[in-house]
């Protein structure tokens, strides 16, 4: 790691798989991590964890989908001194199945947490990562942002969002010395797949194994293609190379594939 050394990272959906992991890659080069999530306990132990190798380490136990809690942290943050310079927003949740039968709550949380959340921490903390002259942003989105997904179609479009705001932002900042890059994994198993699960539902990220990265790979990844200055970075040469042929295929040609699922589904 060289750009990132000495960073101080502030890490969202930091309590499980890929921002816990960011959060262990990153400990042995950072100056200080601030671990963002609801499960204080789990920020806790990854904080006992992580403060062997001398990292200074801030827990702040926020659920990203209540507006008036992101304030909260950004002003725990502020008053704390501690100077951001790299904004990692991986906090994230999906919800697998027709959108007709989805829970609002959980649309609404989507849309609060992988949208909203990450413009608001973008927008407060950007004036000092950009004074900083070294900072950096990485915003997790996914492949499913690249194209619609018939029954994942809030969580898919919400990740269309981040990486087209990610791509924009990275304009803006180009010749600040900023770093902005969009990780877009593709299936990985941590507690996401469980989590987009509605009671009685099939499995919600039925992937061949030779699709799936572990998460440990999916982080190094995309820590490296940040430093890399890489405008996104898809982990996993064949998930890459099947990305980068879609993207070569117009929408009229796709969309008839695109329902088969979801139809399948409400004749059921
Ligand atoms: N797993 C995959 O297959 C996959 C594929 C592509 C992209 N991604 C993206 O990767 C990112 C990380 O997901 P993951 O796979 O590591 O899943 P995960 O293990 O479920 O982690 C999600 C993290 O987000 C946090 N989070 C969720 N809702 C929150 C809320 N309301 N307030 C605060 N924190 C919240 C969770 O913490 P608490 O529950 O403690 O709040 C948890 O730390 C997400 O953005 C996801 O969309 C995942």
């Amino acid at each position: 790691m060289t750009s990132l050394h000495g960073c101080t990272a502030l890490i969202t959906g930091a309590s499980s798989g890929l921002g816990a992991e960011m959060a262990r890659q990153l400990a042995p080069h950072a100056r200080a991590l601030i671990l963002v999530a609801r499960r204080a306990d789990r920020l806790e132990a990854l904080k006992a964890e992580l403060e062997r190798s001398g990292v200074e380490i801030q827990c702040h136990a926020a659920d990203l989908g209540d507006a008036a809690a992101v304030e909260r942290v950004l002003e725990a943050v502020a008053k704390s001194g501690v100077k951001v310079d790299f904004l990692i927003n991986n906090a994230g949740l999906g919800d697998h199945g027709l959108f007709e039968g989805s829970d609002w709550q959980r649309v609404q949380a989507m849309l609060d947490v992988n949208i909203k959340a990450l413009t608001r921490l973008t927008h407060a903390l950007l004036p000092g990562i950009i004074r900083s002259g070294r900072g950096a942003i990485l915003n997790v989105s996914s492949i499913a942002g690249y194209l619609p997904m018939p029954k994942m179609a809030v969580y898919a479009a919400s990740k269309a969002y981040v990486t087209s705001f990610t791509e924009a932002l990275r304009g803006e900042l180009r010749g600040t010395g900023v770093l902005v890059s969009a990780l877009c994994p593709g299936p990985v198993e941590t507690e996401f797949g469980s989590r987009a699960k509605r009671p009685g539902e099939d499995d919600a990220l039925p992937a061949p194994d030779f699709l799936k990265r572990p998460v440990e790979q999916i982080v190094r990844d995309g820590l490296r293609g940040l430093e890399r200055g890489r405008a996104r970075t898809i982990p996993g040469l064949p998930l890459a190379v099947m990305m980068f042929l879609t993207a070569l295929v117009p929408i009229f040609i796709l969309r008839p594939f695109l329902g088969i699922g979801a139809r399948n589904a409400r004749k059921k």
